[in-house]
């Protein structure tokens, strides 16, 4: 029987923590939180984000972990094992296309940080003003062809460590980079600290004003705590799968959880002193991260330096994340239609160069590649941060509160009763009852606006 091969999995449970903090904390918590802390008000939208993620987050991807380990399986087969002869692997497949689709956009940005790396090695930012590094920027993302070069090499190294497998390659490269991540983080985040403006970035970043607070922050916040947990697209089913049978998965979803939040708001430390210190808007989206930065880093003493392991946070923030998607993918090709893991990932990383492509060169000013007024970037984008993971992470919250049941919930959360996990029942009914009908809500006035 094929279930008697051995399937490959995390060593140990720090290796499980590395990974799947790793998935969540990527560019969406260095680039994409403190734009959306900028546009919603700052620290009303942290306290906001707060309580989506504790509230929602932690039990959908407390779901996810235990529809993995469960099955053992990756993210289609673990409904057709779980749930067999039903139409519920369709999440399942929906999950493994927006992985795919979600790498095919993420890989663009994650190539930038290639280039930025180059630039910031060879001091091309020196003696610039904003205006120079405003119009580099924009030819940079002009350039066409470079960016899916870029794009190719990112893929490429994402490739290169999922092929060497799950204890081999992402738990030994996760255990590398997410420690180094950290440390690059509090040092920038010291650095910027000591900026005149850090008075002022501190006071936006802490200083909740509740009239910010709308239904829209409420959409905002749920977007971006799904994304930024990695949740609603199977990525912490196939991890879960991987999860030893003796590792407590509700510690496991705390500790992604407070690592993401905390990088996150790490990485308002470093942005925001920087921005007001630099009299930029905080509301400006990429610019904050690949014009805003450069220029600080300019007139900073030790700026070189700064620069050059700032964009290389940036990357190894991307690729622990690209890692997590990319394996999604090749799980599901590798146990579903049986090819090797080797043919598994060349197959999904060709796919994902393919639509990515697309994506990158949608982004050229004047581009024909367009979709609903939106380029073909922000298209994929757009549908699924904000269609598909807030329906896969839905369906996913009532498939273990309604199909699953509590029985199941209880024994695999407790290692069939080894542990003692507190609050259970609360998070169960979360499960079956609040989350379902938060989401829809929240999904539903986000369409209508
Ligand atoms: N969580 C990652 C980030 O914040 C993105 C991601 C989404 C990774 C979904 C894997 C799956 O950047």
């Amino acid at each position: 029987m094929e279930e008697n091969k051995k399937r490959d999995g995390f060593g140990s449970k720090l290796g499980v923590i590395a990974a799947a903090a790793g998935s969540a904390i990527g560019l969406g918590n260095i680039c994409r939180f403190p734009c959306e802390l900028g546009e919603n008000g700052g620290a009303a939208f942290l306290l906001v984000y707060l309580a989506v993620v504790t509230i929602l987050g932690i039990p959908l991807m407390l779901s996810e972990l235990v529809i993995g380990r469960r099955s053992q399986s990756n993210s289609v087969g673990a409904f057709k094992k779980l749930a067999p002869k039903s139409k519920w692997p369709i999440v399942g497949y929906v999950g493994v296309l927006c992985a795919l689709l979600i790498f095919a956009t993420y890989s663009v940005i994650a190539g930038w940080t290639l280039e930025y790396i180059y630039k910031a090695a060879t001091n091309s930012f020196h003696g610039e003003n904003l205006t120079l590094i405003e119009h580099e920027f924009s030819t940079f993302h002009n350039t066409g062809w470079l960016n899916v070069l870029l794009q190719a090499i990112f893929i490429f190294l994402t490739g290169f460590v999922v092929f060497k497998g799950v204890q081999n390659g992402i738990e030994k490269y996760s255990k590398i980079l997410m420690p180094l991540l950290l440390v690059i983080l509090i040092v920038l985040a010291i650095r910027s600290l000591t900026l005149p403006g850090a008075k002022e970035g501190l006071a936006f970043l802490f200083h909740p004003d509740f009239s910010k607070i709308t239904g829209d922050t409420l959409v905002d916040a749920m977007g971006q705590g799904f994304f930024s947990l990695s949740l609603g697209m199977g990525a912490l089913i196939t991890y879960g799968s991987y999860v030893k049978k003796d590792d407590n998965l509700t510690s496991t979803a705390f500790s992604v959880m407070i690592s993401d939040t905390l990088v996150a708001v790490l990485a308002g430390l470093v942005i925001f002193p920087a921005a007001f210190t630099f009299g930029v808007k905080p509301q400006a989206g990429m610019e904050l991260v690949f014009d805003t930065l450069p220029m600080l880093f300019n007139q900073m003493a030790g700026g070189y330096w700064f620069c050059l392991i700032f964009f290389i946070l940036l990357a190894i923030a991307g690729l622990t994340s690209t890692i997590a998607l990319l394996e999604v993918v090749v799980a599901y090709l590798s146990e579903e239609l049986h090819l090797s893991r080797k043919w598994a990932t060349v197959i999904a990383s060709a796919a994902t160069l393919f639509i990515g492509i697309f994506a990158s060169l949608s982004l050229k000013d004047g581009t024909p590649l367009t979709i609903a007024g939106l380029s073909f970037n922000d298209f994929l984008d757009f549908t699924t941060a904000n269609i598909m993971l807030p329906l896969g992470g839905l369906l996913i919250v009532i498939f273990l509160g309604w199909r699953l049941g509590k029985t199941e919930f209880f024994d695999e959360v407790t290692n069939e009763g080894a542990l003692k996990v507190p609050l259970k029942t609360a998070v169960f009914f979360i499960i079956r009852y609040l989350a379902p009908l938060a989401i829809l809500v929240i999904f539903i006035s986000g369409l209508v606006n």
